[in-house]
């Protein structure tokens, strides 16, 4: 079962050709390394589900390897990275890995109770590795208040946002084979 529409102009990379663009593009050598840990641990989510048909394997590992392709240019730019990210796939023909780089900081539309979604876990991977190393929601969210809540508004936001992260948590959770439990043990599957 298929359940996420398919627009007519869409494809999706392999990782040989996710690697060569993340070259391309001049990823910090730090950037490149949590992107390569949000995808095992987003592979670790789809390799547990209950129902494999859930969500399109290649599409979830390319979109996470591929969500901050332009985070090393926002840094000198200072353009939202999740937008920048989200054109770039677009104008590679890539219409659902554009979307989901798009919203891999804020998730729009989310529905607890639809179909799980590959957006729903990049992501919640995303939130789950501080640099590249794989930690719980809580110790991610600390990590961002101390290097983004620069303003009480913002400090307001990314716990919102974390609030957000539970939920989805929750709905990939009833998802998985091993549950709760599986997803607190993600950090010794996807390591290495
Ligand atoms: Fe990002």
């Amino acid at each position: 079962m298929k359940t996420e529409r398919q627009p007519a102009s869409d494809r999706v990379p392999s990782e040989t050709e996710c690697r060569a663009l993340i070259e391309e593009h001049g990823m910090l050598p730090n950037i490149v390394a949590h992107s390569k840990a949000v995808m095992r641990v987003a592979a670790a989510i789809v390799d547990d589900l209950i129902d494999p048909d859930d969500v399109e394997r290649p599409l979830v590992v390319a979109a996470a390897l591929m969500h901050d392709i332009t985070k090393t240019r926002a840094l000198e730019t200072k353009e939202r990275h999740d937008e920048s990210g989200g054109a770039l796939a677009r104008s590679l023909g890539m219409e659902r890995i554009a979307e989901i780089i798009e919203q891999h900081v804020f998730l729009k539309d989310f529905d607890p109770e639809g179909p799980l979604l590959a957006k729903e876990i990049v992501y919640y991977a995303d939130k789950r590795v501080m640099h590249d190393t794989v930690v719980s929601l809580d110790e991610r969210v600390e990590d961002l208040v101390v290097r983004y809540g620069t303003t009480p508004e913002r400090v307001a936001l990314i716990r919102k946002n974390l609030e957000y992260a539970r939920a989805v948590e929750a709905k990939i959770a009833r998802r998985m084979r091993s549950g709760t439990g599986g997803l607190a043990a993600l950090s010794e599957r996807a390591d290495g």
